[in-house]
């Protein structure tokens, strides 16, 4: 990775990924995909917004696109119990090594709120430098989601950065 990768004008640069048949088709707004950007960029990151459908293959592809060039990718949708919920298994393609704990602690915050929070499959995992944070797809969700980790965020993200072996992290990431 060069360090312009993920740096906009002195900014941390993230990819906020949106996984819904009906936005991707432009039958819905994206409520979900503004939320995340919105709150993000309140943290200081510069975003970058995109949106997918409900496709395994395709959302494994604007992943691993987006972890070239993003410190910090978070997906909203499609991480639920249908057949069309297939952002979990894209995720789980494409990461080195998950982190379960950041996993954990969005839905432990979001069963304070609802029982439906357990519903969610969210992976959070790494591929190279970038973490990859999956949230659920309605706004509220999403949000809650992602409170729920900010608190750790700078830190998982200034440990991603290193120093550590380039060599290792990126011949890692090659494979998926
Ligand atoms: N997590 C939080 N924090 N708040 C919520 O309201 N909704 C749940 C769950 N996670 C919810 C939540 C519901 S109802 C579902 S079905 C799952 O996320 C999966 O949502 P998705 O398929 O849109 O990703």
């Amino acid at each position: 990775m060069s360090a312009s990768r993920s740096v906009v004008a002195g900014r941390r640069t993230a990819l906020v990924l949106t996984a819904s048949d009906r936005s991707a088709a432009g039958t819905r707004d994206d409520d979900s995909g503004a939320a995340l950007a919105s709150r993000l960029e309140g943290l200081g990151f510069a975003v970058e917004r995109d949106v997918v459908p409900d496709d395994r293959d395709a959302i494994a592809a604007r992943l691993r696109d987006g972890a070239t060039r993003h410190v910090l990718v978070v997906t909203t949708g499609g991480t639920g119990l249908t057949p069309r919920d297939v952002t979990p298994q894209a995720t789980l393609s494409v990461v080195d090594y998950e982190v379960p704990g950041l996993a954990e602690a969005m839905r432990a915050e979001g069963r304070l709120q609802t029982p439906f929070a357990a519903l969610s499959r969210s992976v959070v995992g790494v591929r190279g430098r970038t973490l990859i944070v999956n949230t659920p797809g309605s706004p509220k969700a999403a949000l809650e989601s992602l409170d729920a980790i900010v608190p750790v965020l700078d830190h998982a993200l200034e440990t991603l950065a290193g120093p550590f072996d380039h060599a290792s992290a990126d011949r890692a990431s090659d494979g998926g």
